[in-house]
């Protein structure tokens, strides 16, 4: 196996292959934003979320609970409640490229997951973090176990954040989400249809952005964090402005003073 450490360091798992399977998914992974129609069977889907029910969470609350929505007249009218969120996004921060966002699209994908999360589990908490914060993590988690599910079945997914605002209020209306629940993220599920259509091409640059990840070797401290290696402002702001899916038009980086001012 090849070792991403060093040539001197070898992985010993238990089961070597099962390491590889893993990091071949995670690395398969990537946000599908188109999708052919093909309807995914709901054995696949209850596979998948019966993946993301076994995520960690915190207190083991739990709070997750899955709407899937298949009627594609109800896909629709979610896609375009969800895309509303750009519009007002970009009204707000014109600066910001939305470009490659999903909610537009998601009215295609035969499948959607709505993520809900139970308020209510906030009370496991300790009562400094009774925000909502453990809460979301919680359901983060359970996505990415959903996502790498999905790529095991050969299925695409994507992730749409509604969070606040009005979009999350209409789906709520729209699919009678009882108020106790937040309405935060949707999974698109489907086959996935990247193939050559002009927005594909179109976007490529930004997809390609998208599958970089940081090296270990600027991320991984041993011990104690090595501050030779801590990224200056400058080059944390270029990195957003070049490697980020939100600027990654943008490619020159702006004047330090305007970085500032944001
Ligand atoms: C918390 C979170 C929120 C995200 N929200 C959106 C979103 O609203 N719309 C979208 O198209 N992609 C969204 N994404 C997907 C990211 O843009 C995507 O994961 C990232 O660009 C890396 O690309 P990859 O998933 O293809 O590896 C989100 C991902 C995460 C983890």
């Amino acid at each position: 196996m090849q070792s991403h450490f060093g040539k001197e360091d070898s992985v010993q798992a238990v089961d070597p292959a099962a390491y590889q399977i893993l990091r071949d998914l995670a690395a398969q992974r990537r946000s599908v934003r188109r999708f052919k129609p093909d309807p995914v069977p709901r054995v696949l889907i209850e596979s998948i979320l019966d993946v993301a029910r076994l995520a960690p969470s915190a207190a083991n609350s739990q709070p997750w609970e899955f709407m899937v929505v298949e009627d594609e007249d109800t896909r629709r009218r979610i896609a375009r409640t969800a895309a509303s969120l750009f519009s007002d996004a970009r009204k707000r921060d014109p600066s910001f490229n939305w470009s490659i966002a999903v909610q537009p699209f998601l009215g295609q994908a035969p499948v959607l997951i709505v993520v809900l999360g139970d308020r209510r589990m906030m009370d496991a908490y300790p009562s400094i973090l009774r925000g909502n914060v453990l809460l979301r993590q919680s359901l983060s988690i359970c996505i990415y176990g959903l996502q790498l599910a999905a790529t095991s079945l050969g299925l695409a997914t994507a992730w749409g954040t509604l969070q606040g605002g009005s979009p999350e209020a209409e789906i709520r209306e729209m699919l009678g989400i009882p108020d106790i629940f937040t309405v935060d993220h949707i999974v698109p599920v489907g086959y996935p249809d990247e193939s050559e259509t002009l927005r594909a091409v179109a976007l490529a640059p930004a997809r390609n952005l998208a599958a970089l990840r940081r090296p270990l070797v600027d991320i991984v401290h041993w011990g104690r964090y090595d501050s030779s290696r801590v990224r200056s402002a400058q080059e944390a702001a270029e990195f957003i402005w070049t490697q980020t899916v939100t600027r990654v038009r943008s490619r020159s980086v702006p004047p330090r003073d305007e970085l500032s001012s944001r």
